[in-house]
């Protein structure tokens, strides 16, 4: 058994959705959330950027006494996850892209859409990973880079996205090839609304079920599950922009949520 929270990050917003899978999945456990929100997005960085920055906010999780870290961003678990794991041999990191690459092909399928950032898709990590697992798996990328700033900026439910989704996925979603679309950013859940309504034939596939499901495993077979603690979830930001607290605010209505700054220098 061990009580001491669960650190999940991300470039943004976008790993809060699996913090609301976290909780759904093991409401016992608690969490401390690390978002970069003063140097998203990631997407376009290099891969020596994003690992950088990335070993930035594990280092800062860790030293918040954290059980586990959760990589709950595609562009940095596909740039850094093994990095991050040699540099901080100390503590269980799980990453979003094994955990959805299983459910995939554990659900029998053989041509799969992948949208994601421009990082995320120049790594090719879905298409190795699938293909490893599942040598003839057809599977076809596309990069949406103006996805995530405009989630950033609070724009998920206007004529803007949707002309954005449409000029990135008209020409890839509509041929036919594939019915089974990975949204392989951890931001997108946020607009799966937006893309089913222009995409109804799309099966789409997010991590973040799949991502809780294999930290409750590791848990489970190293014993540190939590039982319930006094200890309260803690958000922060590396900037506290006025549209990341009115977004953060949307997200969690009716709750007591609120993110505090955590500047990377401190
Ligand atoms: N949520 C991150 C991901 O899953 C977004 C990366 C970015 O900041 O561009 O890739």
């Amino acid at each position: 058994m061990d009580n001491r929270p669960i650190g999940i990050l991300d470039s943004g917003l976008g790993g809060l959705t699996s913090v609301w899978e976290l909780h759904r999945q093991l409401p016992q456990e608690r969490v401390i959330y690390f978002g970069d929100t003063a140097r998203t997005p990631y997407g376009s960085k290099s891969p020596e950027t994003i690992v950088k920055f990335a070993d930035q906010l594990v280092s800062k999780l860790i030293s918040r006494d954290t059980k586990m870290i959760i990589i709950a961003c595609n562009t940095i678990t596909a740039w850094g996850l093994d990095k991050l794991r040699e540099m901080h041999p100390e503590i269980p990191i799980i990453g979003v892209i094994g955990p959805m690459v299983r459910k995939v092909v554990g659900d029998g399928c053989s041509s799969v859409g992948v949208i994601a950032t421009k990082g995320t898709i120049d790594s090719d990590m879905y298409g190795k990973s699938l293909r490893e697992l599942k040598p003839d798996i057809k599977v076809y990328s596309r990069a949406c880079p103006a996805i995530v700033p405009l989630i950033e900026e609070g724009l998920t439910d206007t004529d803007i996205m949707e002309l954005t989704i449409k000029h990135y996925m008209d020409d890839f979603a509509c041929t036919g090839e594939f019915d089974d679309l990975i949204l392989g950013c951890t931001h997108y859940p946020l607009i799966s609304k937006q893309i089913k309504k222009l995409y109804p034939n799309l099966k789409l596939y997010s991590s973040s079920a799949e991502v809780v499901q294999q930290a409750k495993e590791i848990m489970e077979a190293k014993d540190m599950l939590a039982s319930g603690s006094d200890y309260t979830d803690r958000y922060y930001a590396s900037d506290l922009s006025d549209n990341f607290v009115k977004m953060t605010e949307k997200l969690f209505e009716g709750t007591d949520f609120k993110v505090r700054l955590l500047k990377l220098e401190e």
